[in-house]
């Protein structure tokens, strides 16, 4: 057993961040990234197209505050909205300060560019790289303080839990299979979102809702899991994304008769240059259910990896696309063998990002003493039933610095004994793990089946359309789909970098999340943002402009409630875009 004043889980964007929050803000205090993969290669490093935040003067917070809001579908918390608008900026100074290479105008100030939902141009950028310019800028930053200990490639299995307080979690050693009870002041999730429950993702195989499940079984509430954004334009197979940022340097949708079918959407007039708010810079939920109408009137093109439209970029030509889409043109080169400066890119939504996560308050607080979440994994909530694109690099810096000061303080404060309940718990989690690797020895249901069918079930029952009956069917299936894990087989036997055993565990996680969203998607009668009920289709403020709030019960199964949407200067109101 080893103990840390607080333990980050995830070494992302969120996790680094907290990581160095508590180092700043009380030196003594020994902190520990855990990580199932080296820092490096977490998800964050994939982001491409920015990070949102107030530079320029004719921008103001106010305005980002209402883009976001509206664009929000007015779910989100506002005070959560205030605080992360208003630290935005320093965060993003701030990672100038520690190296991060923002592209600049040529006076020398900071470049923005437009994205989707916003009224204003307000998005940071490095080219079409920045999250792997914004990791590498907090890993460096990080490695200077020798307080902040790494266990990369080790695997949390559980949060340590005992009268409604966190003491520390148990994982498992990858490289040689040694399970560990690592005990903590305060533990952090930061292990990013889920988008691996679904078939057709950006997100790397790494995101499977670790972190969700890991505080949802030890008790902490998940909040507004209904709410899975899809990002219009994935590579049709990978669903590699192909960055927001390729609109907002004017590139068109097209569909199969080559017309830029977001005119006919409420999304504005088809201009030779991007608008604001306007058509291809629509927001991601009105884009991918108008990619969904132009498939059921037949205006998609069919491939042997499902509908797509096309990207046109052809127009910007190569100097434009290599100063400031260089990572865009390499991905269809690689990835789908095209030339966006001669050729059409196909494109088809993807689910690209959770809006919903571990529920916590604005220092990322959860409902468990001592355990706090940031990023992706968490709902805090600023992104309510939509995120706009590149708010979440930034809201990754601002929750994950306040969280880590949350932490920090409270791992100070609260140097606790570890209570004996605490050491059994970690003693029964090696002897569940060692019991379940015996278990599935002589399982008979291949992992990757159940994983696929879980994938398929979510698609067609809670993707961007859903109604009551998808949902029920969904949920009969993911019952099914649980016993049968039950029975999985593993084939790997050996201690030493035994992946199976992770994706047992993983698909284990992905389960639980499953479970949450089917359960929440089917208590929301409305539709609200990236939440589209056909048989409730309008939104309905009067009984859900309010939190869904999920936990799981002591029999397993999870319980819904409800908790009222903070409001503090914009009211309800219509969401218009390109008008
Ligand atoms: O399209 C993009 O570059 C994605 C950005 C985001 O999700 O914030």
């Amino acid at each position: 057993m080893s103990f840390h004043d607080v333990v980050v889980i995830g070494g992302g964007g969120a996790g680094l961040r907290a990581a160095i929050a508590v180092a700043e803000t009380n030196p003594a205090l020994r902190v520990a990234v855990i990580s199932k993969v080296y820092p490096m290669r977490s998800h964050t490093v994939s982001a491409e197209g920015g990070a949102a935040a107030v530079a320029a003067d004719d921008d103001t917070l106010d305005e980002h505050a209402y883009d976001t809001v509206s664009g929000s579908d007015w779910l989100c918390d506002q005070d959560a909205v205030e605080a992360f608008v208003a630290e935005a900026p320093r965060e993003l100074l701030r990672l100038e300060h520690w190296g991060c290479p923002w592209s600049r105008q040529p006076d020398g100030r900071i470049a923005v560019r437009a994205f989707g939902g916003m009224k204003n141009r307000r998005t940071w950028f490095a080219a079409d790289r920045t999250g792997f310019h914004l990791l590498h800028t907090l890993f460096q930053t990080a490695l200077s303080y020798s307080d902040i200990v790494r266990y990369d490639e080790w695997y949390v299995t559980k949060i340590l839990v005992d009268d409604g307080r966190a003491y520390g979690v148990v994982a498992i050693e990858l490289s040689t299979g040694r399970i560990e009870t690592i005990t903590a002041g305060a533990v952090i999730v930061c292990t990013g979102g889920c988008g691996r429950v679904y078939p057709f993702t950006t997100n790397a195989n790494i995101k499977t809702g670790d972190g969700m499940a890991l505080a949802y079984r030890a008790g902490a509430a998940l909040k507004d899991m209904e709410f899975v954004q899809y990002h219009p334009t994935g590579l049709p197979f990978t669903g590699i994304l192909i960055t927001e940022a390729a609109r907002a340097e004017g590139g068109w949708l097209l569909n199969k008769d080559g017309y830029r079918y977001l005119q006919d959407y409420d999304l504005g007039t088809p201009s030779p240059t991007p608008v604001l708010r306007s058509m291809e810079l629509g927001p991601r939920d009105r884009l991918s259910q108008a990619f969904v109408h132009e498939l059921d009137k037949g205006r998609t093109i069919d491939t042997p990896y499902g509908p797509i439209v096309n990207l046109d970029l052809r127009h910007l030509g190569a100097k434009l696309i290599d100063a400031k889409l260089p990572f865009v043109r390499e991905l269809c080169s690689k990835y789908q063998n095209i030339d966006p400066v001669k050729e059409l890119v196909p494109v088809r939504p993807v689910v690209h990002y959770m809006m919903g996560g571990i529920h916590t308050g604005i220092r990322g607080e959860t409902s468990l003493e001592g355990l706090y979440a940031a990023g992706e994994v968490a709902c805090v909530s600023i992104n309510g039933a939509n995120r706009l694109g590149s708010n979440s690099l930034p809201e990754c810096l601002v929750f994950g610095n306040r969280a880590g000061r949350a932490a920090a303080v409270h791992a100070g404060r609260y140097r606790h004994a570890v209570p004996p309940a605490i050491e059994a718990q970690g003693r029964d989690e090696v002897r569940r793990l060692t019991e379940d690797l015996t278990r599935h020895s002589e399982g008979h249901e291949r992992i990757a089946d159940i994983r696929t069918e879980m994938q398929a079930t979510m698609e067609n029952g809670a993707g961007i359309y859903r109604d009551g009956d998808s949902l029920a069917k969904a949920a009969e299936q993911l019952e099914e789909l649980r016993s049968r894990y039950t029975h999985a087989a593993i084939d790997d036997h050996s201690t030493r970098f035994n992946t199976e055993l992770i994706a047992l565990l993983e698909l284990g996680f992905m389960l639980d999340v499953a479970e949450s969203i089917i359960a929440c998607a089917h208590r929301r009668e409305e539709s609200r943002g990236a939440h589209q009920r056909t048989d409730f289709p309008a939104r309905d403020d009067e009984r859900f402009l309010a939190h869904s709030l999920v936990r799981r019960q002591p029999d397993g199964t999870s319980r819904v409630t409800y908790l009222p949407v903070t409001i503090t200067r914009w009211p309800p109101g219509e969401r218009v875009y390109g008008r």
